[in-house]
């Protein structure tokens, strides 16, 4: 099960929103990581069939996207602003989507559901309404609900945002169960997203591919050019606008700074080893990709 985009490129009017982007992603999750605007939703929805793409080739499991009745079968989405049938109970909402994925019998149905229900930890609010239940827990019936027809590529897009630290945690874990031998595309904002969930990913920046690969080998990228320097308050209101900052925490009198620079950029200031978090945002004030 492989999922191919081949020089996919998606206009609106005359703007490019995504440019001639090409990846291969194989089974597990992959996380898709770059900040609003990026084109991530773009093409998400791209791969869902709900978008047409301006040029490019996408084959997900050896099935041309342009076969949409077939891709439909084995892709699941979860939007990234997604609306739910809030007077229902959970149990009618799955139901009820099940019939619209196609799931024909009762009893199979009623198996799926209560299958999924038990994974996404929900067979407790199985009486509950939808408008009832927690951020957390309707981000979990969404993924339930893409989850319905057993689809080889799942794709969440930003299923995070909006989660308090524990509920995103265990979102995560529950994406790496339903990774076992199918994709799941999971979008974000969040470096710590991808860094705890995925071994590999995409990053995308104004539309166009800027890294493909192990989430470690990111840091290459920013090699050399990661600093950190102790400054007093004076020479740090003088210089903060000079180098791309990546923190600055006080310090007793002073503050200590992390900073982006091909050279040394203050005297004294020392070569720090890149997180992966310093690697991505120095991905996202170059202009090539890296690659
Ligand atoms: N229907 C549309 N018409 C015109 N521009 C759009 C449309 N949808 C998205 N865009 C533009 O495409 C770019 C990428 O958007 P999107 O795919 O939503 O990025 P992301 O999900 O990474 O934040 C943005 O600049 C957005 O304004
Ligand atoms: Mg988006």
């Amino acid at each position: 099960m492989e999922l191919i985009i081949d020089h996919l490129t998606k206009t609106y009017g005359g703007k490019q929103v995504l440019n001639n982007v090409s990846f291969r992603v194989g089974e597990g999750i992959h996380g898709l990581l770059g900040p609003n605007g990026a084109g991530k939703t773009t093409l998400m929805r791209l791969l869902a069939t709900l978008l047409e793409p301006t040029s490019g080739q996408v084959e997900i499991g050896g099935i041309s996207l342009t076969d949409k009745s077939q891709i439909r079968r084995i892709v699941g989405y979860l939007p990234q602003e997604f609306a739910f049938y809030p007077g229902m109970s959970v149990l009618e909402a799955m139901d009820y989507l099940a019939l619209l994925s196609g799931v024909k019998g009762r009893a199979e149905r009623k198996r799926r559901i209560d299958h999924l229900l038990e994974l996404v930890n929900l067979t407790e609010q199985r009486r509950t309404k939808v408008k009832a239940l927690s951020g957390g827990m309707k981000r979990r019936l969404g993924v339930a609900q893409a989850m319905i027809h057993e689809p080889k590529l799942l794709i969440v897009d930003e299923p995070t945002a909006g989660l308090d630290p524990e509920e995103r945690i265990r979102f995560r874990r529950l994406l790496s169960k339903f990774a076992e031998g199918r994709i799941v595309l999971l979008s974000t904002h969040v470096v710590e997203d991808v860094e705890s969930t995925c071994e590999q990913m995409t990053v995308l920046h104004k539309g166009s591919l800027r890294y493909h690969g192990r989430i470690g080998d990111l840091t290459a990228a920013a090699a050399g050019r990661v600093w950190t320097a102790e400054l007093d308050r004076a020479e740090w209101s003088r210089d903060s606008e000079r180098f791309p900052v990546l923190s600055a925490v006080p310090e007793g009198a002073g503050m200590r700074v992390r900073v982006l620079s091909d050279e040394q950029p203050y005297p004294g200031a020392q070569q720090a080893v890149p997180s992966i978090e310093d690697a991505y945002l120095y991905l996202m004030r170059r202009e090539e990709a890296f690659v």
